[in-house]
């Protein structure tokens, strides 16, 4: 049997030095459990437009569409602000998911123990909350026609169009309800029926799936500027949240706050299954390139590492490894060890990225 395969993309800024951790990680399962992954890495966004004048080369595309994963840390940074839109960091990322045809994302927001008092909200609000945002991903706003800067007469105008198929509302509508059937059979969903057309086929499209295939599943729909505020007035009303993917994109930031720290979080974008039954997939952390920390060894790892959890569970059918990493998680922060993005009032042990991961990897080895 072959080895199963992984594309590294660490990427801009903090990527590099949080994949560097994911790395340790990833060889404590081929030492320690015996669990080998093939790895290779690549370039993807600003690196990539140095390297190869492109965000991301054709050759890198493809190697994407053969891994069983890929895993990529953060694209983008102030250097590359200027450039034409088509060669952005965000480009590589973008074609990524379109080409790969990852249309449900998964981002969940749980609050750990340990961190309860660090987020804004009121501790009793957020402790043991734990939701998942399914934001739509290959479609909408994001890559709707037309699209452009045109001019109109004497001046111009910027075009973006939101477009759905009902075909694309129903299949990211599925991977939310069975997400749900595995968690607490709940799903919401999100969008503005009342002044979009397309929210209107998306509120019709998701309640036909349900009654015809998930009736089990206790639905709700709720218009996504209310959903903000539902969210940061009782979010553990939710279970599992379905989206469009610029609501996707904005709620699952809010919903990243609640939980103390987008240094926390990981995401799974996943697409249909391949020929070995593995879904497409790509694995990266909520947070951005941070470039105003980036190569300071300050960066929280916890993001991208809690993603390799999240690709051994969903596309390497390791559950109990996936699990057996976020415990490992859950000891350091309850040893009080802490990233400068985690450093509130309660204070704790200040730790850098090395640390952090090295700290993660002794949990791990205590955990046999
Ligand atoms: C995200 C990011 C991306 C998005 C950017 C980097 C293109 O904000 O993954 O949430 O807007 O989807
Ligand atoms: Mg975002």
């Amino acid at each position: 049997m072959t080895n199963p395969s992984l594309l590294i993309l660490p990427g801009d800024g903090i990527g590099p030095e949080v994949m560097a951790e994911v790395r340790k990680i990833i060889d404590w399962f081929g030492t320690r459990r015996g669990i080998v992954f093939d790895v290779t890495e690549d370039l993807v966004g600003g690196c990539a437009y140095d390297a190869h004048g492109t965000p991301l080369h054709d050759d890198t595309m493809a190697r994407a569409q053969a891994v069983d994963a890929v895993l990529l840390g953060a694209v983008g940074g102030p250097k590359y602000d200027d450039l034409p839109f088509a060669v952005k960091p965000e480009r590589g990322l973008l074609r990524l998911r379109k080409e790969m045809d990852l249309y449900a994302n998964l981002r969940p927001a749980q609050c750990f123990d340990a961190l309860a008092d660090f987020s804004s909200l009121k501790k009793d609000v957020v402790a043991g909350l734990d939701i998942m945002i399914v934001r739509e991903l290959t479609s909408g706003v994001y890559f709707g026609e037309p699209r452009g800067i045109f001019t109109e007469g004497n001046e111009r105008v910027g075009i973006n169009t939101q477009r759905y198929t009902e075909s694309e509302i129903a299949r990211v509508a599925r991977s939310a309800f069975e997400l749900a059937r595995r968690r607490s059979n709940r799903v919401c969903s999100m969008e503005k029926a009342n002044v979009m057309e397309s929210g209107v086929l998306w509120r019709q499209v998701v309640q036909e799936v349900h009654d015809k295939e998930y009736p089990d599943v206790a639905l709700s729909h709720m218009y996504a500027d209310a959903g903000a505020m539902q969210l940061t007035r009782w979010p553990k009303q939710f279970d599992v949240i379905v989206t469009d993917n610029l609501f996707g994109d904005l709620l699952s930031d809010l919903a990243a706050m609640l939980t103390g720290s987008l240094g926390m979080l990981p995401s799974a974008s996943l697409g249909a299954p391949m020929a070995n039954g593995r879904p497409k997939a790509l694995y990266e952390p909520v947070h951005g390139s941070a470039p105003d920390i980036a190569g300071q060894g300050k960066a929280n790892p916890i993001a991208c590492i809690l993603s390799f959890a999240m690709a051994l569970r969903y596309s390497f059918d390791l559950g109990d490894e996936a699990a057996r990493v976020e415990r490992a998680v859950e000891t350091v922060l309850a040893q009080g060890l802490r990233t400068a993005d985690l450093m509130g009032p309660a204070g704790g042990t200040p730790v850098g990225t090395a640390a952090m991961g090295d700290a993660i990897v002794a949990a791990l080895d205590a955990s046999l």
